[in-house]
């Protein structure tokens, strides 16, 4: 078979990847080399899972890829504290210590306690707009929802649109795809956040305090250091990163999906309300197969290997495509179809997998769990206001529903 015209790296790709990947799987390619952008992309699932399981080969500590030489750039930060690669950007024994430490913050105890608040936010959310009969979805619920969530743990709570502005800064100096200034602003938010999280370190460390931050600062394994105070500033970042747009982006997904397949919207209102949590946390994981907001992550190749039939030299630069493995056919029946009751939904890779997997998986997976719950029990008759006021908006690594106005019904 032919290689299919599409670029994956071409602006409308990006945008809607679904007819590439399904050309790329007709035609028979598990991995392919693009020379202008000097990396690989890995497509297959059972490709992407072979080099996850590999980080010795596969490295994350991908630095370098992010301006890291730039004197400008460093001359900003100087202002600031040492950044060190930590959790995603880490290699073992980094990672491993690293890990070790924030499985301790991320507890089960942790996230029970937390599900109240989510309750309490999505209930707030939905009665802020449920007599209006229409709303921005993102803007009014999927980002609030999340954003608030963090802000709370990382000891943030009082300025929500700080820590949304401050993740939006760190997406972009991670995406490699805005201008020069826009570049400049992004290093000199992240110290501005350097000095912010600092304090509050400061301050668990005197007071003490219920939330991740303190968790972290309190965190001791036998054997290891504790984390120190740029570790917690990095791995801070991280979360209130990784935690937000990733999050915004499969509610406002869920949503979207559920208005243009009425018969799963039926069978998820069904299950709503705590008729049958599982239905809706399957729909959950349907969700995360189907839009994969984490849609590729990097590897640096460290030594000269083969994966699958390629040749990859040391040195190479490698997208694990989780948003192809996830429509991959070889493992996903009708891969383009939304089906909430799919039987292996949850095999997908939108957490990635092995030493990397999600460290907030268990908290995301219950905020989107209470927020369907809630949202579908209490509204009814959802539909688009507009189609053409659908926007999305992809990176290189990540793609999302930004703009999704909607209707819909406050149930009696
Ligand atoms: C729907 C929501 C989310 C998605 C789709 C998602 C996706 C991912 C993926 C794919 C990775 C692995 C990256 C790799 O392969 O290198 C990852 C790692 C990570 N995620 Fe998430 N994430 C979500 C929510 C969260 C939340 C809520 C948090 C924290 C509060 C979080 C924090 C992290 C961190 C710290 C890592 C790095 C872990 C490591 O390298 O050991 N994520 N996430």
């Amino acid at each position: 078979m032919n290689k299919p015209q599409t670029n994956m790296f071409a602006q409308e790709t990006l945008v809607d990847p679904f007819d590439h990947y399904r050309a790329i799987f007709d035609a028979g390619i598990d991995i392919e080399h693009i020379p202008e952008m000097g990396a690989y992309v890995v497509y297959s699932y059972d490709l992407c899972s072979e080099a996850t399981g590999k980080p010795e080969i596969f490295s994350n500590d991908f630095t370098a890829l992010m301006g890291a030489d730039d004197e400008e750039i460093q001359e900003i930060l100087k202002d600031g504290w040492d950044n060190p690669p930590t959790l995603l950007t880490a290699d073992h024994p980094v990672h491993t210590r690293n890990r070790k430490l924030v499985n301790l913050a991320f507890s089960a105890p942790r996230v029970n306690a937390i599900e109240a608040d989510m309750r309490a936010k999505s209930i707030e959310l939905i009665s802020a707009m449920a007599s209006k009969g229409e709303c921005e979805f993102v803007d009014e619920f999927a980002i609030p929802l999340p954003v608030t969530m963090i802000a709370q743990q990382i000891g943030l709570d009082n300025d929500i649109a700080q820590v949304k502005a401050w993740s939006d800064a760190a997406v972009d100096r991670f995406s490699q795809l805005v201008d020069r200034e826009r570049q400049l602003e992004c290093a000199r938010a992240f110290v501005e956040y350097q000095k912010y999280m600092k304090s509050k370190i400061d301050e668990r460390r005197a007071n003490g305090g219920d939330d991740l931050l303190n968790d972290l600062v309190e965190a001791r394994v036998e054997g290891e250091t504790p984390l120190t105070d740029e570790e917690i500033m990095s791995i801070m970042q991280q979360f209130m990163v990784a935690g937000n747009e990733t999050t915004t982006s499969t509610i406002a997904g869920a949503m979207l999906q559920l208005i243009r397949n009425p018969d799963q919207m039926a069978k998820a209102k069904a299950a709503a309300g705590g008729r049958d949590p599982k239905l809706i946390g399957n729909m959950v994981e349907e969700t995360l197969r189907y839009e994969t907001p984490t849609a590729g992550m990097w590897r640096i190749v460290k030594e000269d290997t083969r994966l699958g039939e390629q040749d990859l030299p040391a040195g190479s630069v490698v997208q694990l495509r989780y948003a192809a493995a996830n429509r991959d056919p070889r493992k996903f029946e009708n891969p383009d179809e939304f089906q909430v009751d799919r039987k292996n939904a949850r095999a997908h890779l939108a957490f990635g997998k092995g030493p990397h997997m999600c460290v907030g998986n268990m908290l995301s997976r219950k905020e989107m769990l209470v927020a369907f719950d809630e949202l579908l029990e209490r509204l009814d008759d959802f539909a688009l206001a507009d189609e053409s006021g659908i926007e999305i908006l992809p990176n290189v690594l990540l793609r999302g529903v930004t703009k999704l106005p909607l209707t819909f019904k406050q149930k009696a």
